[in-house]
């Protein structure tokens, strides 16, 4: 997506953040800069850190250095919460490479995702601005929290899609929300601008979310440098699992005895497909996306403005 043409305003700021990122997660052994650089040179698309460098444009007339270091700081954080959701999710490649524990350790992991969010508070606190650091550093707090309901819910068929909403926002949304917000407030911008930013960072990153969990069920590997099918493998019951259990009561019986009998899971893919679970999920990433869009009415009309109206269909598009 970083070669994309409407995306040239943000090019050479998001060419320095890649470089950046290796030079800052600097570590002494060489096994742990090892695990944490490996996800760096991976690459990702990088799509953090271009909402915030373009949320930066929209609401100050140039980039801060301060931005800049926002966005390598969120691309850092992000980088740490996968590590650990790779252990979690028992995931073997991440960003087309073999993931940190699968090539190392899960202990290794560990500490590498751990250390990945220590650099990144010290880099925080290095903004010297007190809001940014409580709005940022209550993200940790809230990966945490997602991933412990997430877990305390797997193969539970009796979740309910409030649940799953708050699950993806801890999980997911908070990081962006606030970064968004946070961009603001470097941009010295009014609560109102600074609240609308944050809302907008929620909304794309539950459609975000959403459509990751889509692209879970009906995505390839190859095109998203990960595996598919685990967030059902695991219990992990998403939006288009949970509108298709409505449908299916097959689907409820093969997920409560986790898929113990030979055959179960490839039925259940099956039996989503068929129902309109998968168009019910995109309805409501559909949603959320316009929810976004309509946060954005605040910013006053621009050329990163319109980039950000691209870039919050483009996740759409990630299922078309
Ligand atoms: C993956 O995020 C984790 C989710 C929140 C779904 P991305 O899809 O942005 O991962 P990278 O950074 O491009 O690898
Ligand atoms: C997002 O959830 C993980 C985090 C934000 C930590 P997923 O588990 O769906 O992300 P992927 O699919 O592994 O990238
Ligand atoms: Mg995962
Ligand atoms: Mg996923």
């Amino acid at each position: 997506m970083n070669s994309f043409s409407l995306f040239k305003i943000i090019e050479p700021d998001l060419k320095t953040l890649d470089l950046n990122l290796k030079n800052m997660v600097e570590a002494k052994h060489p096994i742990l800069y090892a695990a944490a650089e490996h996800l760096f040179n991976a690459g990702g698309k990088r799509l953090r850190p271009a909402i915030i460098l373009l949320v930066a444009k929209a609401t100050s007339n140039a980039i801060l250095d301060s931005h800049k270091r926002l966005a390598e700081i969120t691309e850092i954080i992000h980088t740490a919460s996968l590590v650990h959701d790779d252990v979690l999710d028992d995931c073997s490649t991440r960003r087309g490479m073999r993931t940190v524990h699968n090539i190392f350790s899960n202990k290794i992991a560990v500490l590498a995702g751990d250390f990945l969010f220590a650099q990144s508070s010290w880099y925080l606190a290095n903004l010297e601005n007190l809001t940014v650091v409580k709005t940022i550093s209550k993200v940790i707090i809230d990966f945490a929290e997602g991933e412990v309901k997430q877990g305390s819910l797997h193969f539970d068929v009796n979740i309910s899609l409030k649940d799953y909403i708050e699950k993806s926002f801890y999980k997911t949304a908070s990081l962006i929300a606030a970064s968004c917000k946070s961009a603001s407030i470097l941009s010295a911008c009014s609560n109102d601008v600074a609240n609308s930013a944050y809302n907008y960072g929620k909304y794309i990153g539950l459609a975000f979310q959403i459509i990751d969990d889509i692209l879970d069920i009906v995505g390839s590997p190859q095109v998203l440098g990960k595996p598919t099918g685990l967030d059902l493998k695991n219990g992990n019951l998403t939006a288009p699992v949970l509108f298709a259990l409505a449908e299916e009561p097959l689907l409820i019986t093969i997920i409560s005895r986790e898929f113990c009998n030979l055959g179960d899971f490839e039925t259940s893919i099956h039996l989503i497909r068929r129902s309109s679970g998968i168009q019910q999920a995109k309805d409501l990433a559909i949603e959320n996306i316009q929810a976004a869009l309509n946060c954005l009415v605040i910013f006053p009309n621009s050329g990163a403005l319109f980039c950000l109206q691209t870039i919050t269909n483009y996740i759409l598009q990630r299922v078309n």
